[in-house]
C-alpha cells in the first residue's frame, strides 16, 4: 500500500477543478490510492458549505472509475452555526444515517471505503454511535470504520463498548501531528494533538488501529526561516530542530516536506498531505516515488 494519503480538503473550494483534477490524476499515476475527504470540507472557505471536496471526487471517480481509489471520509463535524465549530451536527444514529447518505450521493457511490467519526461527540452516548457506525458496515454500504480525535481516554472507552456489545472495530485513527511539539498548552480543538498517551494507548489496542497525521506540513512555514516559525510553536528548541530538519532535506537534495513526510512513514504512521501544486506535491513524494519531477 502506497504510504502516503491525499488530502483533498481545499478540492473545489480553495484549488479549483482543474488543479483538484491534476492532483488526483498526478498521485493515482504515482501509486497513491487513498483519498482523505470529509462531508465538512471545506465549509470555512467563504463560499463553501461542505460537501465540495466530495463532490469533486464523485465526479472524478465518475469518469476515472471507482475502483482508481480508496475513499475514505468522514462526518460529525459540520457546524451547525455556520460560523464555529463549538455547535457541531455530531454522531447521533440519525444524524450518522442521514450524513453518509448525502456523502453518498456527493460521491456518486454505493459503498464508501472507510468512514471515520470526524470528533468525539459527547452529547451522544458511545454505543449509539458505534452502533450506527457497524450497522452501516454489516449493511456493505461502509467498508471499514476510523476515529478522529478521540482523546485517549475516549479511545479506551469506545474500545470496551466496541469489545462488550461485539461492534465493528475501528481499524484507523487519525490526529494532528508534526515533528515539532507546540509550546505548552496549546490547544487546536477541535483537534486534537497525537502525544505520547495516545500514541501508548493506541499501540495497545487491541484493534491495532493504522494511525494517519494531518497538517505535518504546518502550511509550509517549515519550509521557510526557522526564526518565523508559527507563535504557537515558535521556541528555541524548535528552532533548532526545525534547522536539523532543513540541513537533512539539502543533504537528501529534496524539500524539508519530503524528509519530514519520509520520516513520520519511518515512525510507523501515514501521514496524509496535499499541495495545492501538483508538481510540488510530486516532489515531496520524493523519497516514495522513482518519479522524476521538476524542482519547484
Ligand atoms: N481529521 C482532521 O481533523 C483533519 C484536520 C486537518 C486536515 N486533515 C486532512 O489532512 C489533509 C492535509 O492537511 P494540511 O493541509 O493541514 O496538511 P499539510 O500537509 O501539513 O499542509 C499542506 C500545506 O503545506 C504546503 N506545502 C506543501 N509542500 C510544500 C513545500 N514543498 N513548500 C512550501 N509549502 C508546502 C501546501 O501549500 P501549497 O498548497 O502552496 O503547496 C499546503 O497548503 C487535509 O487535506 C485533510 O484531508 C484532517
Amino acid at each position: 500500500m502506497f504510504p502516503i494519503v491525499l488530502g483533498t480538503a481545499k478540492f473545489n473550494t480553495f484549488q479549483n477543478r482543474e488543479t483538484s483534477y491534476s492532483l488526483l490524476d498526478t498521485f493515482v499515476n504515482s501509486g497513491g490510492r487513498r483519498l482523505d475527504t470529509a462531508n465538512n470540507y471545506a465549509c470555512w472557505h467563504p463560499d463553501g458549505e461542505g460537501g465540495e471536496s466530495e463532490t469533486l471526487i464523485g465526479e472524478w471517480m465518475a469518469e476515472r472509475g471507482r475502483d482508481s481509489v480508496e475513499v475514505m471520509t468522514k462526518i460529525g463535524a459540520m457546524p451547525t452555526d455556520g460560523l464555529t465549530y463549538d455547535n457541531l451536527d455530531g454522531l447521533s444514529a440519525s444524524n450518522i444515517k442521514a450524513s453518509v447518505d448525502a456523502c453518498l450521493n456527493r460521491l456518486q457511490t454505493d459503498r464508501i471505503d472507510v468512514l471515520y467519526a470526524h470528533v468525539d461527540d459527547h452529547r451522544v452516548p458511545l454505543l449509539e454511535t458505534w452502533t450506527a457506525m457497524s450497522d452501516l458496515v454489516r449493511q456493505g454500504i461502509v467498508g471499514e470504520l476510523g476515529i478522529s480525535n478521540y482523546n485517549a481516554d475516549r479511545v479506551t472507552a469506545l474500545e470496551s463498548e466496541i469489545l462488550a456489545h461485539g461492534l465493528t472495530p475501528f481499524k484507523y485513527a487519525q490526529y494532528r501531528y508534526s515533528l515539532i511539539t507546540p509550546n505548552f498548552n496549546r490547544n487546536f480543538a477541535p483537534q486534537v494533538l497525537l502525544d505520547e498517551t495516545l500514541n501508548d494507548v493506541l499501540h495497545a489496542s487491541r484493534f491495532k488501529p493504522e494511525i494517519l497525521t494531518y497538517s505535518a506540513l504546518l502550511d509550509g512555514h517549515l519550509e521557510e526561516d526557522p526564526d518565523e516559525l508559527p507563535e504557537e510553536y515558535d521556541n528555541l528548541l524548535n528552532i533548532m530542530m526545525v534547522e536539523d530538519m532543513q540541513a537533512k532535506a539539502k543533504n537528501l537534495d529534496v524539500s524539508v516536506s519530503a524528509f519530514i513526510l519520509k520520516t513520520i512513514s519511518d515512525y510507523g504512521y501515514t501521514p496524509i498531505t496535499t499541495s495545492t501544486n501538483p508538481t510540488r506535491m510530486m516532489n515531496n513524494l520524493a523519497l516514495f516515488t522513482n518519479f522524476a519531477t521538476d524542482k519547484v
